[in-house]
């Protein structure tokens, strides 16, 4: 399709905007995949020419699956197709509207890319990185304009997750977010607007899943197999958190638990473990290689189905993810509907964690806090303040913050 057909295809569309999406790895080819379907003109740059042609196979698969199952048909396929253009030079991207960086999790890296690409756009060009873990302040303070820098951070795989964490940093204007929030709305994903703070929402939130199941298993009080089950049956998780770590891999889930702890000035909470350290020294990655904490060249271990036992484990994982998300919340990190939103959209939780605390009850949270804490004496369990001003009160979240306040 030539580009003045390409534009009158779009011209129906709500987004008519130029998006250039930087990096066609796993996370850019997504985006670019989203910001087409939309609507928009896609240029998608990598310095890699082998990365731009596996990632313009990569869409043909991905649509060519949609046509099968009936979800488009191939108009819109050729249509979509049509809305990228695949280059290798950082000049095409010129005339953007809006820039979303997805390179490699590296600051300096990443600052560089900022700092040229801020000469080559118009001054009202918004610049964007998809980081999972970097401070956005840090990336925008790259360059001249830090005002029209801002995080948007998608999940993977990008065309499928219907969360989109927007990050706004000490530095961005309010004119930017209001426009990125909608942009991103008009792409029909979900947006939860995150303070600028170590693994926004989702990546802070979930560390106690897999954290606590760790625990859990290093206590000796059950294997893998009965965690996952557990968390299964009892949580109604669609992946136990072994299963999940070993999917994600340990390079990747380790790194951000590591990232997490260091900058969260190492509080207790977010600690790794070594159990995790030393499968990511072996080589054991999970799936990818193979072998994480199930050997995938074997029948994979049962569960031992004790009703009671079970129990007990999701108490104690329910109740560490309830006090973080929680915690997000009094530390006005985001609006409770947007931290519900972030876990049950970003990665498939079954329910809201605030909303499940109330299910649950707060007073039953707080009282399975404080057991822990003085089993225990670790700083790891401390009741978040809102729990217990809530108790207190006899609060909700629902009534207080999830229906009423946002
Ligand atoms: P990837 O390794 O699949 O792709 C990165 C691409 O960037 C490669 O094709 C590489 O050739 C290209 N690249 C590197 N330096 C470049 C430069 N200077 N200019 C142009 N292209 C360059 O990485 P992935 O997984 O897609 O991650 C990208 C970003 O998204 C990272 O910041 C990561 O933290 C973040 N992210 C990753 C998620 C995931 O599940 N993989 C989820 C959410 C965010």
């Amino acid at each position: 399709m030539d580009e003045k057909n390409q534009k009158s295809a779009i011209v129906n569309q709500q987004s008519l905007i130029n998006i250039a999406v930087i990096g066609s790895g796993t996370m850019g080819s997504g985006i670019a995949q989203v910001a087409a379907t939309a609507g928009c003109i896609v240029k998608l740059f990598d310095l890699n020419q082998e990365a731009l042609s596996k990632s313009k196979n990569a869409l043909e698969v991905s649509l060519s699956k949609l046509v099968e199952k009936e979800k488009i048909d191939s108009a819109e396929k050729s249509r979509i197709q049509g809305n990228i253009s695949y280059v290798s030079s950082m000049k095409e991207l010129a005339d953007s509207d809006l820039v979303i960086e997805a390179i490699v999790e590296n600051l300096e890296v990443k600052r560089k890319v900022f700092s040229e690409l801020e000469e080559l756009v118009s001054k009202d060009t918004i610049l964007s990185s998809n980081t999972s873990s970097l401070s956005i302040a840090s990336i925008a303070a790259s360059c001249k304009t830090p005002d029209r820098v801002i995080g948007i951070h998608f999940f993977n795989p990008a065309p499928l997750m219907q969360l989109v964490e927007v990050i706004p940093a000490v530095q961005t204007s309010n004119e930017v977010l209001e426009k990125v929030v909608q942009i991103i709305s008009d792409w029909k994903k979900v947006v939860a607007v995150a303070k600028d703070t170590p693994g926004f929402i989702v990546n802070r939130v979930a560390r106690s899943f897999y954290s606590e199941s760790i625990r859990i298993y290093e206590e000796g009080m059950a294997d893998f197999a009965t965690i996952d089950w557990a968390l299964k049956t009892e949580g109604g998780f669609r992946m136990g958190p072994f299963e999940l770590m070993d999917f994600i891999g340990h390079d990747v889930n380790y790194i951000v638990t590591e990232t997490v702890f260091t900058a969260f000035y190492f509080d207790p909470k977010f600690k790794p473990s070594f159990t995790q350290k030393r499968l990511l020294e072996a080589g054991f990655l999970g799936r990818k290689t193979g072998r994480g904490f199930y050997d995938y060249s074997k029948e994979l271990p049962k569960p031992t189905e004790d009703k009671a036992l079970a129990k007990a484990i999701f108490e104690r994982v329910i109740v560490m993810l309830i006090n973080e998300a929680a915690d997000t919340l009094f530390l006005n990190i985001a609006s409770a509907k947007d931290i519900d939103n972030a876990m049950t959209k970003g990665v498939n939780y079954p329910k809201g964690l605030l909303a499940w605390a109330d299910e649950i009850g707060i007073n039953w949270c707080v009282e399975k806090l404080d057991a822990l804490y003085n089993e225990y004496h670790e700083d790891r369990y401390r009741c978040s303040p809102i729990l217990r001003r809530f108790k207190v009160s006899g609060l909700t979240f629902t009534t207080e913050t999830l229906n009423l306040k946002s």
